[in-house]
């Protein structure tokens, strides 16, 4: 693809986004995924980490009945969803969840580091947060559960769809139409968690 082309499409999705009333392009992405593989569930509940300015926990809300939302950014308020500003890697975040929560549906992650421009750290700090997720997945998931996560592809990247797969009956690695081309990001779709009890 071009990058003409690219910035065509992404330009595109930015106004369709406004247009439709979505507070991120991202919202497409998730909208894709929900789409192709069903991962959030009528009247489930939901955590949504790396949640602001809102776009995925716009659609979250349209079929959860309790959105968990968490950021280290504040979010303007979306009816069902509770926001927790906070650093997801954190217990005393952990601790706030657990307030809202002990088991959900859905562990969705769209949380990624500040750029630096250095891929190799970049990369490895989205691996990171994803590790987190993966964490907060075991730890609230039911039996059955579903998990969304946003990763760098790089280095440590196979490792960890690999633990994935560990703890999940279907793992799919998806790089939805909205993204852009030229970003190496990509989406591990993981439905039916393994819980251990
Ligand atoms: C691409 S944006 C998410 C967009 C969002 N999914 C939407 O649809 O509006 C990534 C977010 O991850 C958040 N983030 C990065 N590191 C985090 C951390 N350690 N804890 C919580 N949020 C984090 C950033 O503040 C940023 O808002």
């Amino acid at each position: 693809m071009t990058r003409w082309y690219s910035e065509r499409k992404r330009d595109h999705y930015y106004k369709e986004a406004k247009r439709q009333g979505y507070r991120a392009r991202s919202a497409f992405k998730l909208l894709q995924i929900q789409k192709r593989y069903g991962i959030l569930k009528k009247g489930g509940v939901v955590i949504d980490l790396g949640a602001s300015p809102g776009g995925w926990s716009q659609i979250a809300a349209r079929y959860a009945s309790m959105v968990i939302a968490v950021d280290l950014q504040p979010m303007k308020s979306i009816e069902g969803v509770v926001f927790i500003q906070g650093d997801m890697t954190e217990e005393e975040t952990l601790n706030k969840i657990r307030s809202y929560a002990s088991e959900v549906d859905a562990v969705i992650s769209d949380a990624s580091p500040n750029i630096s421009g250095n891929y190799t750290m970049d990369q490895a700090r989205s691996v990171w947060l994803c590790q987190n997720a993966l964490k907060i997945a075991k730890e609230f998931l039911r039996e059955g559960g579903n998990f969304l996560c946003k990763i760098f592809e790089g280095e440590d990247y196979p490792e960890f769809l690999q633990e994935v797969r560990q703890n999940f009956r279907m793992v799919k690695p998806h790089a939805p139409q909205a993204s852009r081309k030229q970003s190496s990001e990509i989406y591990i779709v993981a439905k039916g968690f393994r819980k251990k009890y």
